[in-house]
């Protein structure tokens, strides 16, 4: 029989009136986390939820992991607004979610609004304060100040424009498993490309337990730095054929990850349940974030299946869990860790080591990958010195910056072999950011649009040298975060001292600064924050121009982004 998820969508008249009614109220914008969050609320996959968790259920979640009903729910699930906006809105208010658009999706009711304790959320969430957890990382920079809490109804189905095929709501899943008359149905969770261990697992787990599989990968958002959804997709649409064609079905999932291990588990069994899964697999260092400052993993391999075996009555579906399975070389075949036999010689291939073979346009050997998935990687990823890159000065007035990054320019254009844009301090300020003055939060907008039109000139494959004060960093950071994703940031730090800086000072301005006819000029009466750990750093003081941006091209080549022969 046919059982259905309830979802958030208003019908027939209330629809009708809500639509009306939904123009005239207060706006809110959804960040692309919180549309994903929506999504899963509205079609049923955050189940039993009926909206952004108020603030008793918050702490409910934070510290015993289950709402105030004591129904479990492990990861509060936030609508994170700015300051602003929070004293704009009371309780009882009706708010419009709309997405980037402007697309009303839903509204939702206010309950409450309040300041979360983002360290105790950290803490309680991802057992750690560390910044190195994307978790933490996202809570203590993206994330907006206040939160508000209420219910929502959907008013607009959100669309989606890839891979519009492989997309289904919980419902739609149950009534495809139902017509195809699947029971027992294990899904696998994933965030990256199958390779053959990940094939192994999927494949002797529906075996083992004579079940349907099904894949069912991420494609809202993963780990930053993650190979992107669209060459995930394709990689896995060109090996479904290796598995069998009438018990395996690909389908995306919509999900916002937060990586937060333990928890994460419980939520993604959770999420496959309302899918109408029967069992779920969980390997190891399940939704892990990699390690922290110390070098350390955040979690223990396994500790994301014991806690799931832990509150297994409370979910509705069976674990499978696996050890970690490594290709045992002499019999040609993959096997959990506990089962090697002794001695025998075993071969892993990490993420890391993965990336730095496509980087160099290294083999990949088959034992580790499918070639039709290896081909898809390189199409979207080619070797590093074929990749977009930023080169980011930062430095006080005069330290030299825009001119090295005008030498360098022009040697990289006698190269030729990818675009080069130079987005100058100076100039970005009369072109982009002209209405923008010095304070902090004016000084961050705009390192934020040169980091913005950075990233899409790499995203497409082309140079970037980027060329402003950039006092802080903590926005430096950001900005490097944002545009790793697609290719490298090379920092330069010119660290020419404030006395040689005032001493050259070519447009006159310290003098102007001094004198107070200049308010908040870095170095001056404003902080510059010397960057923690930039790729290069170059004192101008006693080196020619030509000297410094030749330093910069030998660091560019040794970190293979120009390629052997030019
Ligand atoms: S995750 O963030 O979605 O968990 P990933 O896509 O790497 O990351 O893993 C998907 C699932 O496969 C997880 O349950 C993980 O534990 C499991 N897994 C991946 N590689 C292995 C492996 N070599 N051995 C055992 N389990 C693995």
């Amino acid at each position: 029989m046919l059982c259905k998820i309830p979802e958030l969508f208003a019908q027939d008249e209330e629809l009708e009136y809500l639509k009306e009614k939904a123009p005239t109220l207060k706006s809110w914008h959804l960040t692309v986390r919180q549309a994903c969050d929506l999504d899963l609320l509205l079609n049923g996959a955050f189940h039993p939820l009926t909206g952004f968790l108020n603030k008793d259920e918050y702490n409910s979640v934070c510290e015993n992991m289950c709402l105030t009903s004591g129904e479990l729910w492990p990861i509060p699930i936030n609508l994170d607004v700015s300051e602003n906006f929070s004293q704009i809105v009371k309780p009882g208010e009706e708010i419009a979610l709309r997405d980037q658009e402007g697309v009303i999706l839903a509204i939702l009711t206010v309950e409450d609004i309040w300041s979360p304790d983002k360290p105790f959320e950290a803490e309680n969430v991802f057992g750690s304060n560390d910044a190195e957890h994307p978790g933490v990382s996202y809570l203590k920079q993206k994330a907006g100040p206040v939160y508000v809490g209420g219910s929502v109804i959907g008013v607009n189905k959100p669309t989606f424009y890839d891979f519009k095929t492989l997309r289904d709501t919980p419902n739609e899943l149950r009534k495809k498993f139902n017509e195809v008359g699947w029971s027992r149905i294990v899904a696998f969770q994933t965030r990256n490309p199958l390779h053959r261990a990940h094939y192994e697992l999927t494949h002797r787990a529906s075996e083992e337990f004579q079940a349907n599989l099904l894949i069912h990968p991420v494609v809202g958002m993963t780990k930053p730095g993650d190979i992107d959804h669209f060459t995930r997709v394709r990689c896995y649409e060109a090996i479904l054929h290796q598995y069998p064609r009438s018990s395996t079905c690909l389908s995306l999932l919509n999900l916002a990850m937060r990586m937060a291990g333990p928890r994460e588990a419980i939520l993604h069994g959770l999420i496959r349940a309302n899918y109408g899964c029967t069992h779920f697999i969980i390997g190891r260092d399940h939704a892990g974030p990699g390690l922290n400052s110390d070098n350390k993993p955040f979690y223990e391999p396994y500790k994301a299946q014991e806690i799931f075996e832990r509150y297994q009555d409370k979910i509705n579906i069976n674990l499978i869990k696996f050890k970690n399975f490594v290709y045992v070389e002499d019999k040609a075949q993959f096997e959990a860790i506990n089962e090697v036999p002794s001695g025998a010689k075993t071969l892993e291939i990490s993420g890391t080591e993965l990336r730095r073979r496509l980087n160099n346009d290294l083999p990949i050997p088959e034992w580790f990958s499918f070639p039709d998935v290896i081909r898809e990687l390189r199409r979207s990823r080619p070797p590093r010195n074929q990749q977009g890159f930023t080169v980011f000065f930062t430095g006080l007035s005069g330290s030299g910056k825009s001119t090295i990054a005008n030498a360098l320019l022009n040697m990289l254009l006698e190269i030729g072999d990818r675009p080069v844009t130079l987005l100058d301090g100076d100039i970005v300020r009369k072109r982009l950011s002209s209405e923008l003055g010095f304070s902090k939060e004016h000084r961050d907008l705009n390192i934020r649009r040169i980091g913005y039109v950075a990233m899409e000139i790499v995203k497409n494959g082309g140079i970037a040298i980027c060329a402003p004060i950039a006092p802080y960093e903590q926005t430096r950071k950001a900005v490097r975060e944002e545009i790793q994703s697609f290719g490298s940031f090379v920092e330069v730090y010119l660290s020419t001292t404030l006395e040689v800086c005032e001493r050259r000072d070519r447009k006159g301005l310290y003098k102007l600064a001094r004198l107070g006819k200049i308010k908040e000029f870095t170095g001056i009466s404003d902080p510059y924050e010397v960057p923690q750990s930039p790729e290069l750093e170059i004192d101008s003081e006693n080196s020619s121009v030509e000297h410094c941006a030749s330093e910069i091209m030998l660091k560019l080549r040794s970190l293979g982004l120009l390629g052997a022969r030019v």
